[in-house]
């Protein structure tokens, strides 16, 4: 049985770190995994010009624990009206690693996303022109269309008229959760590719009603049916150069989380490289996973790869009920639970 995994440092494609305190509190356990990490821009307000990218950018840096090295990668938020020469700046600045699609009211803080994607036609002229990625938070949010079924008709509705009338577009089909959604990638082109995340790699839509609603294992995309799951394993640990690590962690304060509307995400950042590791481990392909999470996404971006070497242990790790920041209670996923590897500090 192995009892050590050495990879190169991974990166974390997917992140939500927030802002003020909490920023201080959630963004450490993302830099002591990973070296860069893709910053999501849905604060309030949102990330939608170069300086506010700039200034969120320092203040994630100053945030990082000293001794750590962490480089935060921004993002731009895309809106109706977003001037595409924003974006072209943004990203000859280097500031701007790639831009975010959120349709309107699909997730936290999304109200200003795009109601159209024809709204945002001139700039993904733009991005496909300069080469910079769009990423996707793929969900059609009509109330006719069921929950379950709304990445299907994303891939259906948006995704087939946008790789249509920009064959070039770098896409990151974000947070992917149905098996349409790893067919749709692996039928397409290599500047079309996903990121995964630990949590939909582990449960399946049972686990949010298991015993009583479970409002921590609520996010979107919401979980899906077991055979949804059983793709997306297979996709993550096939070797694919298409599907690579992001872990989509969102932390929300636990009553914002237990409450009468309680808000999307999984704060899955302390232990995510445990979470993955118990995946791949389960799907005999640990051999698969430096490749899904420290090359694959650099590739894809057109980055180096880290050079710097991370360990995996076997060792217990004893996941906390829950974490306490600046008087505020946050459970992060496997909570209560002890996975089979550490990493060593
Ligand atoms: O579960 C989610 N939480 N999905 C998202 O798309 C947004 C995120 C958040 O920001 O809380
Ligand atoms: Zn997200």
């Amino acid at each position: 049985m192995r009892q050590r995994i050495e990879i190169r440092r991974p990166d974390d494609w997917h992140v939500h770190l927030r802002d003020g305190d909490m920023l201080g509190d959630v963004v450490n356990y993302t830099a002591r995994q990973f070296a860069r990490a893709i910053i999501m821009p849905n604060l309030t307000p949102p990330v939608t010009t170069v300086d506010a990218a700039r200034a969120y950018r320092s203040r994630i840096l100053k945030a990082v624990e000293e001794g750590l090295v962490f480089t935060p990668l921004m993002v731009a938020y895309l809106t109706d009206d977003m001037d595409p020469e924003e974006i072209r700046r943004g990203a000859e600045e280097g500031v701007f690693t790639a831009a975010k699609l959120y349709p309107a009211n699909a997730t936290t803080n999304s109200a200003a996303g795009v109601t159209d994607i024809k709204k945002i036609y001139s700039v993904l002229r733009v991005m496909a022109e300069i080469g910079l990625p769009l990423l996707v938070h793929g969900e059609v949010n009509h109330s006719d269309v069921d929950i379950f079924d709304r990445e299907a008709r994303f891939i259906e509705d948006v995704l087939a008229l946008v790789i249509k009338d920009f064959p070039e577009l770098k896409i990151v089909f974000e947070h992917i959760t149905t098996e349409e959604a790893v067919e749709f990638v692996n039928s397409n082109g290599a500047n079309i590719a996903a990121t995964i995340t630990p949590h939909h790699l582990e449960i399946n839509r049972n686990a949010i009603f298991q015993g009583g609603i479970n409002p921590h294992n609520y996010c979107l995309p919401i979980a899906k049916r077991e055979k949804h799951r059983l793709a997306l394993r297979k996709a993550a640990t096939s070797g694919s150069s298409k599907f690579f690590l992001g872990t989509d962690t969102a932390p929300h304060p636990v009553a914002a989380k237990e409450s009468a509307c309680g808000c999307a995400g999984i704060f899955n950042a302390p232990y995510a490289l445990e979470s993955y590791a118990k995946t791949f481990e389960e799907e005999d392909a640990l051999d698969k996973l430096e490749g899904f999470a420290s090359e694959h996404g650099p590739r894809f971006y057109g980055l180096p790869l880290n050079e710097e070497i991370i360990i995996l242990e076997r060792k217990a790790s004893k996941v906390p009920e829950k974490l306490t920041f600046s008087g505020t209670d946050i459970i992060p996923f496997h909570a209560g639970s002890t996975l089979n590897w550490s990493l060593q500090s």
